[in-house]
C-alpha cells in the first residue's frame, strides 16, 4: 500500500520504518528541514534500538522516503497517518492541537481518491470529528474517512511493538475503512487481537491505557515508601503482588516517579477533559502531584546523604526519561536535577545516549561528561537515575577509588546493595 506519515518523530519515523519493512511504500514527511536532511544523508534523527538496520535496509529497498512536502506525502496515499505532537498547553495543560490541526488542514488539497486519515497522535475525544469538518471545509470534494489508530510502542522498544502489539485498535464506523486498515495490518491477522470500536472509544482507549499505567507506577512508588518506614522490601513486595495474574506484573517497578513525553502530559490531558465532561478524577489528580512531589523527595533524600559536605559534587548517572531512548522530555532525572540546583551543590552527569537532548534543557548548569568513569571523579555521592544497563555493572573498586566520599543513591534500584556495602559505600535505594 502507499502510506504517506506527517511527522516523523518518535512515533513516526519507526512507525514508518516498520510500515515499510512489511513491503509498503512509505513516505515519511516532516516540517523540520534538518530532521529530513538528516534522514536522507542516511542519519537516524533518534535513538531506537535495532531501528538503524531496518531503515538502511528499507530505504536502500527504495520503499521508504523523507520529504518535507506535504503534497508528495498525501497524493498518491491510500492512508496519511498523522503522527505529529500533541504536547500540553503550557497554562490549561490541555493538549495543544495546533499541530494535528496544521497537518489535517495542510493534508486536504491534497486528497484526489479515497484516503483513510488515521490519527496516531494521542488527541482528545471528538478530536477525529473535528479534523473531519476541518479537511471537509478545506477540500469539500475530498473522498476520505478519519479513522482513530492510536499508538501504543513504548521507546526503546518502538520496533518490537511494532511488530508485535498487544492490540490494534482502529476506531471508526465506516466499513470501507475497516477494509483499508485490515489491508494494512493483514501480516497481524491471526497473530494480534483487532478492536474495531466507535472513533470517540478509541479515543478514549488511548488516554485510558496511559493514565492506568501512570496510576499503577504511582501506586507501587506509594508502597515504596510504605515499605521504607516499615522494613518491608519493595522489590519483595512487587514479587509477590505481580503474581496475582489479576494485577499483573509489569509497571510494578518503583523508581523515581514516571516521565517522558506521554504519561505526565498525557494524565494531565484526561484531568482536564474530565472536568470539562463534568466528571472529577481524583485517582488520576493525585497521581499528577504525587508524581511531581516525588521527584522533590528524591532530590531532598539524595542531599540528606551529603548534608555534611560543603558544596558537595553529585555524580548523576543518566538523564534520560528512562533507558533505551534518547527522549530526555519530562525526563526524572533532570526535574530531579533541577532541583537540586536549587541547592549549593555541583552536578556532573553521564548519559550513554541523552546528553545532548539534556544540554537543550539544561544548558550549562550542570557538567556533562563522556564517561561514566570521569563523572565519578572525586564526586561525594553517586546518584543513578536512569535504568540504563551499562549502570548495573557498576565497578565498585573503581568507582571507589575515583570518588572523594562512597556514597550512593540508587533510584531504580539497578545495584545490588550488600556488594556496595561490601566495598565500603553507604548504599540507599527504593523502598527498602
Ligand atoms: P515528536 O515530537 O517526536 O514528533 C512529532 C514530529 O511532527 C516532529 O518531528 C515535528 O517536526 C513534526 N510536525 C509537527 N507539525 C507538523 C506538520 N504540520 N507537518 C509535518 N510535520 C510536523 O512526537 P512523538 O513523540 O512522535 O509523538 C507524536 C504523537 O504520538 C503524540 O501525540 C504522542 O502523544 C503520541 N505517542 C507518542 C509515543 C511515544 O512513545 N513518543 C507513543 C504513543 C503515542
Ligand atoms: C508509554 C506507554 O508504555 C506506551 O504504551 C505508550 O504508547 C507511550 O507511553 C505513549 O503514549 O507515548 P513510554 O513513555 O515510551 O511508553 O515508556 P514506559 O516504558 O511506559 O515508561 C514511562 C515512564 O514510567 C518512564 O519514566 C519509566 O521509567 C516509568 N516506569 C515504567 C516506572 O517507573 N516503573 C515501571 O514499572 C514502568
Amino acid at each position: 500500500m502507499k502510506i504517506g506519515i506527517i511527522g516523523t518523530g518518535y512515533v513516526g519515523l519507526p512507525t514508518g520504518v516498520g510500515l515499510a519493512e512489511l513491503g509498503n511504500d512509505v513516505i515519511c514527511v516532516d516540517l523540520n528541514t534538518q530532521k529530513i536532511n538528516d534522514l536522507n544523508n542516511g542519519k537516524l534523527t533518534l535513538y531506537e534500538q535495532g531501528l538503524q538496520e531496518y531503515f538502511e535496509n528499507n530505504v536502500k529497498q527504495k520503499r521508504l522516503h523523507f520529504t518535507t512536502s506535504v503534497q508528495e506525502g498525501v497524493q498518491n496515499a491510500d492512508i496519511v497517518i498523522l503522527a505529529v505532537g500533541t504536547p500540553p498547553d503550557p497554562e490549561t495543560k490541555q493538549a495543544d492541537l495546533q499541530y494535528i490541526f496544521a497537518a489535517a488542514q495542510e493534508t486536504a488539497p491534497y486528497l484526489t481518491h479515497y484516503t483513510v486519515i488515521a490519527v496516531k497522535s494521542t488527541v482528545p475525544v471528538g478530536t477525529g470529528d473535528q479534523i473531519e469538518a476541518l479537511i471537509k471545509k478545506t477540500n469539500p470534494k475530498a473522498d476520505f474517512d478519519v479513522v482513530s489508530l492510536p499508538e501504543f510502542l513504548r521507546e526503546g522498544f518502538a520496533l518490537h511493538d511494532f511488530f508485535n502489539p498487544d492490540r490494534i485498535v482502529v476506531g471508526t464506523q465506516s466499513s470501507k475503512a475497516i477494509e483499508t486498515i485490515k489491508q494494512l495490518y493483514q501480516p497481524f491477522e491471526g497473530k494480534t487481537k483487532f478492536l474495531f470500536v466507535n472513533r470517540r472509544s478509541s479515543e478514549t482507549i488511548k488516554y485510558a491505557s496511559n493514565a492506568f499505567l501512570a496510576i499503577k507506577i504511582h501506586y507501587i512508588n506509594e508502597m515504596a515508601d510504605f515499605c521504607e518506614k516499615t522494613g518491608a522490601d519493595i522489590s519483595e513486595v512487587a514479587q509477590g503482588l505481580g503474581a496475582d495474574t489479576r494485577i499483573g506484573n509489569k509497571f510494578l517497578k518503583a523508581g523515581p516517579g514516571f516521565g517522558g513525553s506521554c504519561f505526565p502530559k498525557d494524565t494531565l490531558a484526561m484531568s482536564y477533559m474530565a472536568k470539562q465532561a463534568g466528571v472529577e478524577m481524583r485517582l488520576i489528580n493525585e497521581t499528577i502531584s504525587g508524581n511531581l512531589q516525588r521527584q522533590q523527595n528524591i532530590a531532598q533524600k539524595i542531599l540528606n546523604m551529603v548534608t555534611d559536605i560543603p558544596n558537595p559534587k553529585i555524580a548523576v548517572l543518566g538523564l534520560s526519561f528512562k533507558d533505551g531512548t534518547d527522549d530526555c522530555r519530562e525526563s526524572p532525572a533532570i526535574r530531579i536535577i533541577e532541583e537540586m540546583l536549587k541547592f549549593a551543590v555541583q552536578i556532573s552527569a553521564y548519559d550513554p545516549k541523552g546528553i545532548e537532548n539534556a544540554k537543550q534543557i539544561l544548558g550549562n548548569k550542570i557538567k556533562f561528561n563522556d564517561s561514566i568513569e570521569q563523572v565519578l571523579e572525586n564526586a561525594d555521592i553517586v546518584a543513578i537515575l536512569t535504568e540504563w544497563a551499562d549502570f548495573k555493572t557498576l565497578d565498585f573498586e573503581k568507582a571507589a577509588l575515583n570518588m572523594r566520599n562512597k556514597r550512593i543513591f540508587d533510584a531504580r534500584n539497578l545495584l545490588d546493595a550488600q556488594n556496595a556495602e561490601k566495598h565500603g559505600f553507604v548504599y540507599q535505594g527504593i523502598g527498602k
